[in-house]
């Protein structure tokens, strides 16, 4: 069997006019960074990674180790490669710019370095999300005005997961394409060509401790589906919840399901719990790109206009029938 690398599929994207020679190399670089995270997350204890940094980020988060890491890793990774204009971080509080000495690019990389970082210690898989904008003409030092573009504009998103193999998981657009990282090898191996979200779906993803605090139309969806084969569903529903958006965004991407951090009445002075620049859209691409759908509720998600970095919206994406009904249930109430 042939095996065609992470390399070797950019190549052939970029021969195809899929993608620009600085859209490979960004994408390149973004998968080494990612080898380094993987390496790091793997090692655990062993390598004293574990834990608290004894820091909050401006999510007002307290920072585990392997953020600051994953962090530092991916800003360092991207620094000198001249494919970026500048970066945005969950983890940096603004624009993160290139430094002068190094020249400069056409896009924009915004970043997760971690996400799920409460799994981390208790060794549960945790991941990477990254979204990639173009730079706005006229942005010769970017602002975060030059970040603020709905999700549509994306050119290119994906993530890693660092579960019991490494993937990296990738769209420019043409569908989704999952590659697994042979450690022995350093490269990553392109085995999932075009994951597509079965339409049928049995499982459904939330934080149900919330639901005293959900919304009405999150509550009957919910409700409905506890009720199984005896309720206007008709059928059994089981649920899932790693508390990794990656983990459970790919457990979507490979059997189905619908995810959910729907506006609650604890995140609602914050617009919701999930962050848009780095969460949301580019997972709403991925899933939407993989046949499915993502919607806050009200609106789709990938055509919320940003209003700030760190801007965070209610999340309902995976197999499109069931993120309709959900979206159907917000707008008869
Ligand atoms: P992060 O670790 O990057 O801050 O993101 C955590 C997010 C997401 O991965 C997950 O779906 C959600 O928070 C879990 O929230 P709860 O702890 O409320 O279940
Ligand atoms: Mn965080
Ligand atoms: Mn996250
Ligand atoms: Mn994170």
């Amino acid at each position: 069997m042939r095996r065609v690398t992470l390399t070797q599929f950019l190549i052939e994207q970029q021969r195809a006019g899929r993608i620009t020679a600085d859209l490979r190399l960004l994408i390149e670089v973004v998968a080494r960074a990612v080898k380094a995270i993987s390496v790091n997350v793997s090692k655990g204890a062993l390598a004293g990674v574990l834990g608290e940094a004894g820091t909050d980020n401006v999510q007002g988060e307290a920072q585990k180790k392997l953020d600051v890491i994953a962090n530092e890793i991916l800003l360092q990774a991207n620094e000198w490669g001249g494919h970026l204009a500048a970066m945005a971080s969950e983890e940096v509080e603004t624009v993160h710019q290139i430094p002068f000495d190094y020249p400069k690019g056409g896009f924009l990389l915004l970043f997760d370095p971690l996400d799920g970082s409460s799994n981390i210690d208790v060794n549960i898989s945790v991941g990477t999300i990254f979204s990639v904008l173009r730079n706005p003409p006229g942005g010769e030092q970017p602002n975060e005005d030059s970040f603020l573009q709905p999700g549509r504009e994306q050119v290119a998103a994906g993530y890693a997961v660092y579960g019991p193999s490494t993937q990296f998981v990738l769209t420019v657009g043409q569908g989704v394409h999952a590659f697994t990282l042979d450690r022995e090898m350093g490269s990553f191996i392109y085995t999932h060509p075009f994951m597509t979200i079965p339409e049928e779906t049995r499982e459904y993803a939330i934080n149900a401790s919330n639901a005293r605090f959900w919304e009405k139309p999150v509550q009957r969806y919910i409700d409905e589906l506890q009720q199984g084969k005896t309720g206007p569903r008709g059928v059994d529903f089981n649920m899932r919840w790693v508390a990794s958006m990656v983990s459970d965004v790919h457990r979507i991407l490979t059997r189905g399901g619908i995810f959910m951090y729907p506006m609650d009445d604890k995140c609602r002075d914050k617009g919701g719990k999930l962050r848009l620049m780095y969460e949301a859209n580019p997972m709403a691409m991925l899933v939407e790109q993989a046949g499915g759908a993502a919607s806050t509720g009200r609106e789709r998600i990938l055509d919320v206009q940003p209003r700030e970095l760190h801007q965070r919206v209610p999340v309902i994406l995976g197999s499109r029938a069931e993120v309709e009904r959900v979206t159907e249930y917000h707008r008869e109430t």
